[in-house]
């Protein structure tokens, strides 16, 4: 039911989740429809693009119309429609977009073009009001970046890896040990079982800036895992949880080094890694121990991922702001806060 609340619907597509979001008055959540398509990909080892794009394609209807029915909405209820532009896979980012686009029109509301990274700091605001200025820990699948947060809409990469993305090589490190994809969970969960037995290295650890760097510590568990292999004393619980355990102290070395840096009243942490159990703990001991007057905000492992509130929820945020998009707005694969 509407009562008189502003209601956004947000559409994500930028990779592989098809996902439809309705959010009220920027934090209440109405609905969150997510398809994923991982059985589709799981064979290939990683997103084959054409076939995300067909199965957006395939998924997008019934995402709005389970989304409208689960908030229990009618088309003339809703106040806008967010759909995100970019980054992401060209195709994907095209069917969502298109979609959002085409509602918008037809139902003669706005239109709000979303950056996916706005997206995922956003899903913070979701049951929860953020305080400004912020800092966001972005560690997902594409991305890993500190973003510094003034007010509500200023965004500034403050560092962002200089190789891989953090879930890439999480990703990377499951494939090497059999593991499906995307191996983020499946490593989280070995790693609770297994003791910190493999030394491994934590690349720019001791540098002052707030950079990151992954591939190293992929390089040295691929050398380390043909050595092991060889020998036949693999032990994959005991390799999830030294490489978990490595890269959970350089993104806590660094969130500290950051929290030093800029005076702010709220860490955000966001993206499908922000569900990793150790990230978790370890930064809630950061936070409580040396920064008791920031408060941390880490979404719920369901928000954590690609899913349309967050397009929602940030849509929201630009619907206030008055920053309505143009129906000409094209997809930007490589869209950047630095180029936004
Ligand atoms: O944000 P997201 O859903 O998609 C992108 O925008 O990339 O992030 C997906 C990434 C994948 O690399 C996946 O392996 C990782 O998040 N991931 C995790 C966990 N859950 C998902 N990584 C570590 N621990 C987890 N519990
Ligand atoms: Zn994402």
């Amino acid at each position: 039911m509407k009562n008189n609340k502003q209601i956004i619907l947000g559409i994500e597509s930028s990779c592989d989740e098809t996902s439809v979001g309705i959010v009220a008055d920027g934090h209440e959540l109405l609905a969150n429809v997510i398809t994923s398509q991982i059985n589709s990909h799981r064979r290939f080892g990683g997103v084959v693009p054409e076939v995300a794009s067909r199965h957006h394609v395939e998924y997008i209807d019934y995402c709005i119309e389970q989304a409208m029915k689960n908030a229990d909405l009618k088309f003339s209820d809703l106040d806008g429609i967010a759909a995100t532009y970019g980054p992401g896979l060209a195709g994907c980012l095209m069917v969502g977009l298109t979609a959002g686009k085409m509602l918008a029109a037809r139902l003669d509301l706005p239109f709000y073009g979303v950056n996916h990274m706005a997206g995922h700091i956003y899903s913070a605001a979701i049951n929860h009001e953020i305080k400004f200025p912020a800092l966001a820990l972005l560690v997902s699948g594409g991305h890993t970046e500190f973003v510094y947060l003034k007010d509500e809409l200023s965004f500034e990469i403050l560092g962002t890896t200089l190789d891989d993305a953090v879930g890439e090589a999480y990703d990377k490190i499951g494939r090497l040990i059999g593991f499906n994809y995307p191996a983020g969970k499946t490593i989280d969960q070995a790693a609770q079982k297994g003791e910190l037995t493999y030394d491994l290295p934590r690349p720019m650890l001791y540098t002052h800036d707030l950079n990151f760097s992954f591939s190293g510590i992929k390089t040295a568990v691929r050398e380390l895992v043909e050595k092991e292999k060889r020998q036949d004393t693999l032990n994959v619980n005991n390799l999830a949880a030294s490489f978990q355990n490595a890269v959970v102290d350089v993104l806590t070395a660094k969130t500290k080094k950051a929290l030093e840096q800029v005076d702010v009243q709220e860490l955000i942490i966001g993206g499908g890694v922000a569900a990793n159990s150790l990230l978790k703990s370890r930064m809630t001991e950061l936070i409580s121990n040396d920064f008791p007057d920031c408060q941390l905000t880490i979404p719920p492992a369901r928000l954590c991922g690609d899913n349309g509130a967050m397009v929602a929820a940030f849509g929201s945020v630009l619907a206030k702001h008055q920053e309505v998009s143009d129906l000409t707005l094209d997809s930007n694969p490589s869209l950047s806060f630095r180029t936004a």
